[in-house]
């Protein structure tokens, strides 16, 4: 495999399952010197010990995206252990959906913007301090097919996504001239953990089978074809790509 991210310094959130998962070996195997983080401590290591036997370089860091402290600390630690900060997959999140807006509760609208839009805020304030310390860096955010369209009964997933597209963009335009590129991926759906347990209700799983036919590749994508685009939007053969939303769907936003 080719070492596209050869001692580059990079977080990944959200790295102890599916998406992030995958795409933390990817960059891992792609040279870069890993720094993985997830609220699962367990599954965060094992990944850990993982790529260490097979050669590679990285460390976990237990970090709750939702509390600014923890983020924080996060970004520290992966200084302390490195000596800079050259790039971040901002990937972790949680899919809260299935009521009408209506229903939901002001708690269950915060617990999603708080992880899914704030918990990138944060990520990216403090991942862009650190980089600025050594000239640049790039991040690449998680949104989600539904920062660009909606689907009924998740209102505050699909603001959340939206958020996150808005906030890509804005700190591309504050973050371009100082070395530092900020690009967003939007999955369509993509066959992990979270999908996996949404299944076992029977109406989400019958709504599953009408989105698979909105993917007009005929099939739901697997997270180390997301890990891919990630790889690329990290390293520096995207060096002119900025602020781009990157729909990695299979032509869910085609149609
Ligand atoms: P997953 O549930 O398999 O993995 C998410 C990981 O994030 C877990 O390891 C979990 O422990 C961690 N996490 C959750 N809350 C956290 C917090 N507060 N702080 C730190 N870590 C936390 O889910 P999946 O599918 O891999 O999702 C990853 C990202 O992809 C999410 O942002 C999700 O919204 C997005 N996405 C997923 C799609 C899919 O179809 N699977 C489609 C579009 C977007």
């Amino acid at each position: 495999m080719s070492q596209e991210l050869k001692e580059k310094v990079i977080i990944v959130t959200g790295a102890a399952s599916g998406i992030g998962l995958a795409s933390a070996k990817r960059i891992a195997a792609a040279g870069a010197k890993l720094i993985a983080s997830d609220i699962s401590e367990e599954a965060g290591q094992a990944l850990v010990n993982e790529i260490r036997d097979q050669g590679g370089e990285a460390t976990f860091v237990r970090a709750d995206v939702g509390v600014e402290t923890e983020v924080a600390k996060l970004v520290d630690a992966a200084v302390a252990a490195y000596g800079r900060l050259d790039g971040a997959f901002n990937n972790a999140g949680i899919v809260q959906c299935g009521k009408p807006l209506h229903e939901l509760t002001t708690e269950e609208w915060d617990r999603a913007l708080r992880i899914d839009l704030t918990g990138v805020f944060w990520c990216i304030k403090y991942e862009v301090l650190a980089m600025l310390e050594t000239g640049g860096g790039a991040i690449v955010n998680t949104a989600s097919s539904l920062g660009q369209v909606a689907i009924a009964n998740a209102s505050e997933y699909v603001a959340a996504k939206h958020g996150v597209m808005g906030l890509t963009r804005a700190a591309a335009a504050d973050y371009g001239a100082l070395g530092v590129r900020v690009n967003a991926i939007l999955p369509g759906i993509i066959e992990t953990p979270v999908i996996e347990s949404l299944s076992q209700n029977e109406q989400f799983a019958a709504f599953l089978i009408k989105l698979r036919d909105r993917h007009p590749i005929g099939r739901f994508g697997q997270p180390s074809e997301i890990g891919e685009a990630a790889t690329w939007l990290l390293s520096p053969a995207a060096s002119f790509v900025n602020g781009a939303t990157v729909p990695v769907d299979g032509g869910y936003l085609a149609i």
